[in-house]
């Protein structure tokens, strides 16, 4: 049976712990660390055979866990992913936003070539990617995303900041931002995570283009791809609903974790 590790017991984390304590995912979790010791205790909690809390990354990397799930912040992405790979164990990235950082990104993927694990990338808030993989077998000449949000879930986002947008003053639905998902993470942090997803599967996240809209009557998280190339063109939307502890994170990005743990352990696979 599989052993994993959680870093990050909020939102996400709590729908992992969840599926593995009703038996969805054939996977124990052996230990969980987060900096908040109350987040963490409460997952433990969901858990009979309860997990060991970590004092800190050391205690990961010296378990005996197969796999470490990072479900934290991109901070803790950085912080964790080739020391979990060197330790020689299989990494699931949450924040793929870190991988934005293309220094960061080849350092992963020569920590993953020379040990021989694995990073899974679960596909998040969005879907489409199944399709973007077969599209990228051939040419693929654009890969687009359109995020539209209540301007509430983009409040303090550093782009809006820097532009002097009052997220709250806005009253009518407008495109606040457009660029490259490079740019998307760095200016919306919190919100374009599945940007940097979509990069890393497709054409790079200086070629997948971003529009940001700000829609004072969105009560959803809407994503909208647009992908074209040698095998003529597909679009994709999600509407997103809040995830039950998270208001900001969307319900479909911790069963995407959930799904992609029980691809690994299934023996069936269905998709690309
Ligand atoms: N790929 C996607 O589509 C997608 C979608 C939503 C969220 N996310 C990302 O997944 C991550 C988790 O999301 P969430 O909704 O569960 O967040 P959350 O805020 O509900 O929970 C994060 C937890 O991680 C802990 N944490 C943060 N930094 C840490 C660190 N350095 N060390 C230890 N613990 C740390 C926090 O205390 C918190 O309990 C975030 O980075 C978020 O941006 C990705």
């Amino acid at each position: 049976m599989l052993k994993m590790a959680l870093i990050g017991c909020g939102s996400i984390g709590r729908i992992i712990a969840g599926a593995v304590c009703q038996g969805e995912v054939r996977a124990s979790l052996v230990m969980v660390l987060d900096r908040d010791k109350e987040a963490a205790g409460k997952v433990c909690e969901l858990l009979e055979g309860r997990p060991a809390i970590a004092g800190g990354v050391e205690e990961i990397l010296a378990s005996d866990a197969d796999m470490v799930v990072e479900a934290a912040s991109v901070e803790a992405a950085k912080e964790v992913a080739v020391p979990v790979l060197e330790s020689g164990k299989d990494l699931m990235l949450l924040s793929v936003g870190a991988l934005a950082d293309g220094a960061f990104y080849r350092r992963v993927l020569e920590a993953a070539r020379d040990s021989g694990r694995k990073v899974y990338i679960p596909s998040g808030a969005i879907g489409g990617l199944d399709a973007l993989k077969s599209a990228m077998v051939a040419q693929v000449e654009e890969v687009t995303l359109t995020t539209t949000k209540n301007p509430r879930g983009l409040a303090g986002a550093p782009y809006l900041e820097e532009q002097g947008i009052d997220a709250g003053a806005i009253t009518e639905k407008r495109v606040v931002f457009e660029g490259s998902a490079a740019e998307a993470i760095k200016g919306f942090p919190a919100n374009t995570n599945v940007a940097v997803a979509l990069g890393v599967a497709g054409i790079g996240v200086e070629r997948t283009r971003v529009r940001v809209v700000a829609d004072p009557g969105a009560t959803r998280n809407v994503h909208e791809i647009h992908v074209r190339g040698d095998f003529g063109q597909f679009t994709f939307r999600v509407e997103n609903l809040p995830s039950p502890h998270n208001p900001k994170t969307s319900y479909l990005a911790g069963l995407s974790a959930v799904a992609t743990l029980k691809r690994l352990t299934s023996p069936f696979q269905v998709g690309t």
